[in-house]
Parts: C-alpha cells; sequence; structure tokens
C-alpha cells in the first residue's frame, strides 16, 4: 500500500461491520460524532484511518469503505475488557468526566493500554509518508502521540482531546498522570473543546513535569533542544448539511408529525438524546420531569417526553447500574402517570439512523441536555441545525463544552433540580417570539462555525508548526 500524506488514528473506523442473515459481511459508516467530523475532511485528502473495527479478535487486511483507505487494528478478547472496557472506559473517562462514577485503577489495565497504543502508533508510523501528518483522536490513545514522534521524527503529529480534561486536583489521582502528559506532549498541537481544558492540561505540565509554559505554548526539553507544542481550544461541531438536506424531505416532515400524531397530539413535545452513559444527567432530566407531574404544573395530557438512551459500553458495570436506575424511574413514573392515550416518558433504548433522528429533532419543541459534564454535545448543535423556522428551545447544561458557544439556550446546572425544573417550565411556555430570536443566534453560530472551520482551523495550526520547521 502506498504511503499515505495523512493519517488519522482513532480508537474507532469510521465504518461498522454489518453482517447479513445469509452470512455476507458489509461496512457502513457509523453513526458518532468523530466519524461526521472526520468524514469530509478524508474525502478531500490523501488519507488513511487507522482504528478498531469495534468486535474482539477480528483480523483483517487494510481496506477501502465509502472512498476512505482503512487500517484496521486487531484487539483480542482481553485487550477490548483491559484496554477498552477497562482503562480507557472505567478510569480515564470516570476520572476526566469530574469522577461522576469512581474511576478504577488498575496495573494490568494500564499495561494493555500502553501495549494497544503502541500498536496503533506502529500502524500510524508505518502508514505515513515522509514529511506527511498525523491526526491522533481522543482519550483511549493518549500515548500514541510520543510513540509516533519516536517512531517517525519526520512528520508533524497533531492530538485532539474530544473529552474534558479534569482540574488537577482530580487529574492528580492517576498513577500514570506524567506519562500520559508526556504522551500527549509528544503532538505539535493539542487540541481541546474549551479554553478551560487547555488551562487545566496546562496547569498540570507547568506542575508535574516542570516545563516552561507561556500563554498556550509549551517548551518541551529533549536531546537536540527544546521543542514548542501549542495546546488551545478547537470546539467541535457538526457537518451541517446532511442536517439541512434532510428538513426539506417531505418524507422527514412526515415522519415528524407523525410522532406527533402517534403520541397523541401533545402540546409539547420534549426530547432527550444521549448515549446511554452516567455523564449525560438523564436521572436528573428524569426526576425533574417527574416532579412536575407529580406537582401537576405538567400534565401527561400536554406534554410528551422522548428519551432516546442508545446502547453503549454495555459490559461495564457503571454502565449496567445506571441502566437499571434509569429504567426503574421510567417505568415508576410512567406506571402513575401514563393514561389509556398518553405516555409520560416514551423511552428508547435504541439507536436509531439520521433521517430518524432529524424527525424527532423536527417533532421536538422543547430539547434537554442536562449532562453533568461533557466535552462538547453534539446533539445541542445537530437540534439547531434542524429548526430552521427558528422555533423550539434548547435547555443546556453549564457543564457542556457547547455552553462556552451557545449563550441564547436556557443555560441549566442539572444538579440543581429546582433550577432545572423552572427551565423546562420556562421553556415549555416560551412564546414564540422568545424562541425565535434566541435560536436565530443559536443557528448563526452552528451554522458559521460548521465541522470544516473546526478542522481547518486545526490543520491550519498543524501547517503552520510545520512550515516553522522546514
Ligand atoms: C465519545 C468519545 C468517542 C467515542 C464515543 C462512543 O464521544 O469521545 O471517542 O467513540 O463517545 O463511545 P464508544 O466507547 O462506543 O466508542
Amino acid at each position: 500500500m502506498t504511503a499515505a500524506e495523512f493519517v488519522v488514528v482513532a480508537n474507532r473506523l469510521p465504518v461498522d461491520r454489518v453482517v447479513a442473515p445469509d452470512g455476507e459481511e458489509s461496512w457502513r459508516t457509523s453513526p458518532g460524532g468523530l466519524v461526521a467530523a472526520l468524514e469530509p475532511v478524508m474525502k478531500t485528502v490523501d488519507g488513511a484511518w487507522v482504528g478498531w473495527a469495534g468486535q474482539a479478535d477480528l483480523e483483517l487486511e487494510p481496506f477501502e469503505a465509502n472512498g476512505i483507505r482503512l487500517i484496521p487494528i486487531a484487539l483480542s478478547e482481553q485487550e477490548v475488557e483491559e484496554y477498552y472496557e477497562g482503562f480507557a472506559n472505567d478510569t480515564i473517562w470516570p476520572l476526566y468526566h469530574d469522577v461522576i462514577a469512581p474511576p478504577q485503577f488498575h496495573r494490568e489495565w494500564w499495561e494493555a493500554y500502553v501495549a494497544v497504543n503502541h500498536r496503533f502508533a506502529e500502524a500510524a508510523a508505518s502508514a505515513v509518508a515522509q514529511g506527511g501528518t498525523v491526526w491522533v483522536h481522543d482519550y483511549q490513545l493518549q500515548l500514541v502521540p510520543e510513540m509516533v514522534r519516536t517512531l517517525r521524527p519526520d512528520v508533524t503529529i497533531g492530538y485532539f482531546h474530544h473529552i474534558p480534561f479534569p482540574a488537577h486536583g482530580l487529574y492528580a489521582q492517576l498513577p500514570w498522570r506524567d506519562q500520559v502528559l508526556r504522551g500527549l506532549l509528544g503532538a505539535d498541537v493539542i487540541g481541546f473543546q474549551r479554553a478551560q481544558d487547555a488551562t487545566y492540561f496546562l496547569a498540570a505540565v507547568r506542575r508535574r513535569l516542570q516545563h516552561p509554559v507561556k500563554g498556550s505554548l509549551v517548551e518541551v526539553p529533549g536531546e537536540e533542544g527544546s521543542r514548542r507544542v501549542l495546546a488551545k481550544a478547537f470546539p467541535i461541531s457538526i457537518d451541517t448539511a446532511p442536517y439541512l438536506e434532510l428538513i426539506q424531505k417531505p418524507e422527514v416532515r412526515a415522519r415528524a408529525a407523525e410522532i406527533r400524531k402517534s403520541l397523541g397530539d401533545p402540546k409539547r413535545i420534549l426530547l432527550g438524546v444521549d448515549r446511554l452513559d452516567y455523564t449525560k444527567g438523564i436521572r436528573h432530566r428524569i426526576k425533574a420531569y417527574g416532579e412536575l407531574l407529580t406537582e401537576g404544573r405538567l400534565s401527561v395530557e400536554d406534554v410528551t417526553f422522548i428519551q432516546v438512551a442508545s446502547p453503549s459500553r454495555e459490559r461495564v458495570d457503571a454502565y449496567v447500574h445506571l441502566r437499571d436506575e434509569i429504567e426503574l424511574a421510567v417505568s415508576r413514573i410512567n406506571g402513575d402517570f401514563d393514561t389509556m392515550v398518553h405516555t409520560a416518558i416514551r423511552y428508547l433504548h435504541q439507536g436509531f439512523p439520521r433521517e430518524e433522528m432529524v424527525a424527532l429533532y423536527l417533532a421536538a419543541d422543547v430539547m434537554l441536555v442536562t449532562a453533568l459534564r461533557d466535552g462538547m454535545n453534539l446533539v445541542a448543535k445537530e437540534y439547531i441545525a434542524t429548526r430552521a423556522d427558528n422555533r423550539g428551545v434548547l435547555v443546556l447544561s453549564e457543564f457542556t463544552g457547547a455552553a462556552d458557544e451557545l449563550r441564547q439556550a436556557i443555560r441549566v446546572n442539572p444538579h440543581d433540580i429546582e433550577g432545572l425544573k423552572d427551565a423546562i417550565m420556562t421553556a415549555v411556555e416560551m412564546e414564540p417570539a422568545e424562541q425565535s430570536r434566541r435560536m436565530r443566534s443559536l443557528r448563526k453560530r452552528v451554522l458559521e462555525h460548521d465541522v470544516k472551520v473546526w478542522s481547518s482551523s486545526f490543520l491550519d495550526a498543524l501547517a503552520d508548526v510545520r512550515a516553522q520547521r522546514s
């Protein structure tokens, strides 16, 4: 295979393996935010994507799907448990999301993380052309930048961190805190979602490694003099084009009307769309809504709440417990308030294709994003992109990256249940003129700062580094 000028390294490949009943296999573009963000970039460059196909013990040769060259990384069953479910999703994920769930620290998981990061780094180092660019993504691969630099000092390396970076008091709990910082500092440019994340990272670098930090630049000492690393915020966004297209389609609009009708034509539809994850504040949202029903401030004749909770990381204990808690809360509320015609909460533990999601967004009068901590939250931006008539209200947690940009949303602290209840009532009762005033400004922000603006600003910063070097 010829060497690629531009190599993306992410835990997941941008496609999912689909096996038909007759055993025939095919690949379908996966629905995640990272894929949606990078696919348009990959189609315009000579690129390759290094990633895991999402199943244990699947050994695959490099192949092409939807015009993207893919380099699959195999993980054994034990590596899936220790690297992916263990270190990535039961150590780093909870630690970096403000220990909403307690992080587990296990030395074997760390060893698996190091070994798997090596495998990704080696694949990237063999795929990239002389003087090319490697762009590493997210918390599963924090050691890869330094590993690629050691293997291929000629390439320019970017790293983008899609999730929050924690305050130092929390970060300091990580037994391998210095190794992880050194791993990240192998990159030339380190991108974060919020200015706050970059600030926390730079503080950790200063305190743990004592490297000099000036503004957004770190001086990393090395054998051949020091190297400068840029660490700053590049807030990610969505590709708005498919959303703007889908909202024009008569069948999608008809589906939105059908959804409303099938729920007994409530005056207001509230919507939550999340991976079933403890960071998303789904329980807080359900609690607030249930209390509003109990207090008679809302009634099921007038309002239905649709919660889409797509299955995620189902073998990790914290996710198993969360699902039980949410399903208990939903069924209690429905048991207390449902009628033969109306339901309080229509709960869907399923993932849906984008067409159906857009129909749901079109049907929703109020979108509830109540994450306790979230790197960005692209659902908030997707909802806004679909509201071409400038109607609809976004309730948005201040603990999301999106809150830095989406100033005209109704901001909430999801821990404050009374405040959350009042915010839901404000959203439900908001006059159309006020909805339009807010939505117009939200849409301007999302449409102007789409994923192309994000990727080009990150890649421009990388190109500047390369220009300074040569
Ligand atoms: C978040 C992370 C991504 C991850 C996605 C889905 O958005 O930032 O890196 O791919 O969740 O999680 P999963 O564990 O299924 O890849």
